[in-house]
């Protein structure tokens, strides 16, 4: 049977026991070795990646995002849900709502970026109108309402290199540029799914509100409790939705060029 869906864990979303008959696998990419986990929902094999690795051991800066997402690529993943805790820019998100990102503002500094580095991998530049699949971003949404969560279809994820917390100052500029939400993995992994035709999806978890929004001081501790709360919601989001995904469907996000 075939793996046509994947979960990538973020902060506050370690446990794969949504599945069933979990099983360990190590897939290996010309970028290293990825260890996920496989087990079933309703008949379907369904991956599962901790983004942070085992025990949250590896800092958003130090991900191996083309690792992970060519891992993914080579197990046969049509779809991807992704899982990442933000801080809010805007009054209307707020803390324990969920957003389904439309948008991206990329502000990393030191990533590998693309799988498309010349040579044999030749020169593609690819299309990122619409990094995020509007497909998965429905069904989430519905998903979402059918279980009473308060949501939010479309929104500008900000991604930063972290692993720092923003300035008051950067939030405010990151304001002005229209962003509404502020994380720290979201580019290079949408952006390397795209490249790899795999459609893909955010499960963006408010948290808190970024710095000068809000006048306390942030925690990490803040933003995992946060996550913990509301980690029933997010589990129960995603089986609904990976029940509803049609796996064979055509879609636009697979085809880059
Ligand atoms: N900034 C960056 N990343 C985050 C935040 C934040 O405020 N909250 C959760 N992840």
């Amino acid at each position: 049977m075939e793996i046509k869906t994947a979960v990538i864990g973020g902060t506050g979303v370690y446990d794969p026991g949504i599945l069933l008959e979990i099983r360990d696998e190590q897939v290996s990419t010309p970028y290293g070795d990825v260890e996920l986990k496989i087990g079933k929902h309703q008949g379907r094999l369904v991956a599962f990646m901790n983004r942070h690795g085992e025990g949250h051991s590896i800092p958003p800066n130090m991900v191996n995002y083309r690792a992970n997402i060519d891992a993914l690529k080579r197990l046969g993943v049509k779809n991807i849900l992704a899982t990442a805790a933000v801080g809010s820019l805007n009054l209307l998100m707020q803390p324990g709502h969920l957003v389904f990102v439309d948008q991206f503002l990329d502000f990393t500094k030191f990533r590998q970026q693309t799988f498309f580095d010349g040579g044999s991998a030749g020169v593609v530049h690819t299309d990122m109108t619409d990094p995020y699949c509007p497909e998965l971003r429905g069904i989430l949404s519905q998903a979402a309402q059918n279980q009473g969560l308060t949501y939010h279809n479309g929104g500008v994820y900000v991604c930063t290199e972290g692993p720092r917390f923003e300035t008051a100052a950067e939030i405010k500029m990151y304001r002005m540029l229209g962003g509404d939400l502020v994380g720290m993995t979201g580019v290079p992994e949408a952006s390397l799914a795209r490249e790899a035709e795999i459609c893909y999806a955010t499960i963006a978890m408010v948290t808190n509100f970024a710095a000068g929004i809000s006048s306390d001081r942030l925690s990490h501790q803040e933003v995992v409790d946060t996550m913990i709360q509301n980690g029933e919601n997010i589990r129960k989001l995603l089986l609904q939705a990976i029940a509803w995904t049609d796996d064979d469907r055509a879609c636009a996000c697979h085809s880059n060029s």
